[in-house]
C-alpha cells in the first residue's frame, strides 16, 4: 500500500541480508509473531497511518512489518543518528515482496551516521504524509520523543505566527529544528496544527520521552492522548535492565576489545538501566562502583554488593565510565581531564548531554582523532587521551546493534498494543498519559513463557480467593513495583 521510491536509506543492496536477519530475529520475538496471529483476521491498526521514530534496527524491522500485518500503514525515522542497522533499514524499504530494483515496502528514512540537519529532515519525512488530507499520520510510536516534540513546537509557533530567530549560541540540535520549523511556516503555516488534529495519539518507548511527556500534561500542553510504554513492567524490567545488561557489554567490546576482567567501571545512575549495566560489567569480572542521587537507588546498589561514591572521589581511579542517568552534565569537561590514560568513556543513556563533548572539544590543545566510526580518542597536549564512545550518544547502539530480539518482543508487544488501545478506543483515552492496564502486562509476559520453556502453576480457585485475586489475574495491584 506504499509507495516504492518514497525512502532514503544507505544501501538497498543490503536488503538481502536485512531479511535473513529479519527472519532469524522473528523466531526470536515470540510476542510480535503471536499478536500476528491473534489479529490477522480481525486487522485492527486498518485505517492506522502510523509515524514511527524508534532505532531502525533488525528487531524494530519486525515491530514494522507487525504493524503492517495488523492493517497499519507506516512511516519511520530512526530516534538516533547513529543506531540504525543500514541492512535493517534496506530490508524495510523494499519489502518482503520487492527487490532493491523494485521496493515495495516501507517508506523509512534512516542511516547509520545522520547528520543533525539530516536526523531532523527524516524525522519531518516520516511525519509527512502525502496524499492525506491532513498530510500528516493519525498515530504516532515515539521513542524519546522527538516526533511528538516537533509535532508540539510547530503547534506553538503556528499559534504564536512565528519561530523564535535562532540563536547561535544555542545548542546545534536547537538550531536545527529553530530551522527546520521556521522553513515550515514559512512554505505551509498550519502544517503542524493541521497534522496534529489528525493524531489519535502517540505510544512512547523510553523514560527519558515519557519524562518529556508528564511535563507537557502538567503544563497543560499535551495535544493528544499518551501511552507511556516505559513503565510497563514488561518493558522498563526487562529492556531497560536485560537488554542493557546484554548490549552494554556488546558496545564496549566491540568498540575497544578492551578485557573487562580487573578493570575498575563506574556506572553512573543505579535506575533499570544502570542495574542492567552494572551486573553486565560485574559478570565480566570488573570492579563496578555506582554513584546515585536516589538514595532508595544507592541503598539497592550497596544491598547488591556495589560501593556508592562519588564521581568527585574516584574520577581518577577508573577505566571504564558508564552514565545511565538520563540526566545531563554527569561528566564534565573538567572530569574527564583528570582522567588516567585511555579510560573509557561512554553513555547509554537516551540523550548525548550526560557527558558534555561540547566542553571537551574546547579544552585548549586537545586533539580529535577517529580511530573508527563512533570511536574517537581525545589527546591533551601533554599526551593523556580517553576514549569517547559513540560521541556521547547512546553506546549501545552507535557501537553495537542494541538490545537482542527476545527482549525487544517485550517492548515492541507493548508497544503494538499500546497501539491497538489508542487507535481502536479513542473514547476511553482522553487526553493525558497513561500506562498499560495490568492484565495486558501480564499478557506479553504470558507471551514469552513457552519459548523459553517454563510452566507457569495456575492458582486454584481456594487459593486465589485467599489472596483475593482472580485465576487469570491480574495478580498484583497497581501499586506492586516487582
Ligand atoms: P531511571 O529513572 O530508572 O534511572 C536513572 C537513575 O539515574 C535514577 O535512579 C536517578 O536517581 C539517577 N540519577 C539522576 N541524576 C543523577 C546524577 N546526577 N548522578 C547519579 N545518578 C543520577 O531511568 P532508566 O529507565 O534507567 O533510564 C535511564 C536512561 O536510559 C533514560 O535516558 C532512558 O531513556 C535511557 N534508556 C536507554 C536504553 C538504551 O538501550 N540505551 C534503554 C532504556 C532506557
Amino acid at each position: 500500500s506504499t509507495t516504492g521510491q518514497d525512502f532514503k536509506v544507505a544501501d538497498l543492496s543490503l536488503a538481502a541480508f536485512g531479511r535473513k536477519e529479519i527472519t532469524l530475529a522473528e523466531h526470536e520475538m515470540p510476542g510480535l509473531m503471536a499478536i500476528r496471529k491473534e489479529y490477522a483476521a480481525q486487522q485492527p491498526l486498518a485505517g492506522a497511518r502510523v509515524t514511527g521514530s524508534l532505532h531502525m534496527t533488525v528487531q524494530t524491522a519486525v515491530l514494522i512489518e507487525t504493524l503492517v500485518a495488523l492493517g497499519a500503514e507506516v512511516r519511520w525515522a530512526s530516534c538516533n543518528i547513529f543506531s540504525t542497522q543500514d541492512h535493517a533499514a534496506a530490508a524495510i524499504a523494499v519489502g518482503p515482496e520487492g527487490t532493491p530494483e523494485n521496493p515495495q515496502g516501507v517508506p523509512v528514512f534512516a542511516w547509520k551516521g545522520e547528520t543533525l540537519d539530516e536526523y531532523w529532515w527524516c524525522t519531518e519525512q516520516a511525519l509527512t504524509w502525502p496524499n492525506t488530507a491532513t498530510g500528516g499520520p493519525n498515530m504516532i510510536l515515539d521513542d524519546g520523543g522527538d516526533a511528538t516534540l516537533l509535532v508540539h513546537k510547530g503547534v506553538e509557533y503556528e499559534k504564536a505566527g512565528a519561530a523564535p530567530a535562532v540563536d547561535t549560541a544555542e545548542s546545534d540540535e536547537h538550531r536545527v529544528i529553530l530551522e527546520l520549523l521556521n522553513r515550515t511556516l514559512r512554505e505551509s503555516p498550519q502544517k503542524w496544527t493541521q497534522l496534529a488534529s489528525a493524531i489519535r495519539g502517540v505510544t512512547e518507548e523510553t523514560t527519558t520521552g515519557v519524562h518529556r511527556l508528564y511535563e507537557m500534561q502538567q503544563a497543560g500542553s499535551l495535544l493528544f492522548p499518551a501511552i507511556n510504554v516505559n513503565d510497563a513492567v514488561t518493558k522498563s524490567k526487562f529492556d531497560n535492565k536485560y537488554g542493557c545488561r546484554h548490549s552494554l557489554i556488546d558496545g564496549i567490546n566491540r568498540a575497544t576489545d578492551v578485557l573487562i576482567g580487573g578493570k575498575t567501571a563506574l556506572v553512573c545512575g543505579y535506575g533499570d538501566v544502570g542495574k542492567g549495566c552494572a551486573e553486565s560489567l560485574r559478570g565480566q569480572g570488573a570492579r563496578v562502583l555506582i554513584t546515585e542521587v536516589d538514595p532508595i537507588c544507592a541503598l539497592q546498589a550497596v544491598m547488591d554488593g556495589y560501593q556508592v561514591v562519588t564521581l568527585d572521589d574516584v574520577v581518577e581511579t577508573i577505566d571504564i565510565f558508564v552514565t545511565t542517568t538520563g540526566n545531563k552534565d554527569i561528566i564534565m569537561a573538567s572530569d574527564m581531564a583528570k582522567m588516567k590514560h585511555q579510560a573509557i568513556v561512554g553513555n547509554i543513556g537516551h540523550f548525548d548531554n550526560e557527558i558534555d563533548m561540547a566542553g571537551l572539544a574546547k579544552i585548549d590543545g586537545i586533539v580529535k582523532d577517529e580511530v573508527k566510526p563512533q570511536v574517537h580518542t581525545w589527546t591533551w597536549p601533554d599526551g593523556k587521551t580517553i576514549i569517547v564512545l559513540s560521541e556521547g550518544r547512546l553506546l549501545n547502539l552507535g557501537n553495537a546493534t542494541g538490545h537482542p530480539s527476545f527482549v525487544m518482543s517485550n517492548s515492541f508487544a507493548d508497544q503494538t498494543i499500546a497501539q491497538i488501545e489508542l487507535f481502536t478506543k479513542p473514547e476511553s483515552y482522553p487526553t493525558d498519559v497513561y500506562v498499560l492496564p495490568k492484565h495486558l502486562d501480564e499478557k506479553v509476559a504470558r507471551l514469552h513463557l513457552d519459548a523459553l520453556g517454563a510452566r507457569l502453576t495456575t492458582l486454584r480457585p481456594e487459593q486465589a480467593s485467599y489472596i483475593g485475586v482472580p485465576v487469570e489475574g491480574p495478580y498484583k495491584p497497581d501499586h506492586y513495583r516487582y
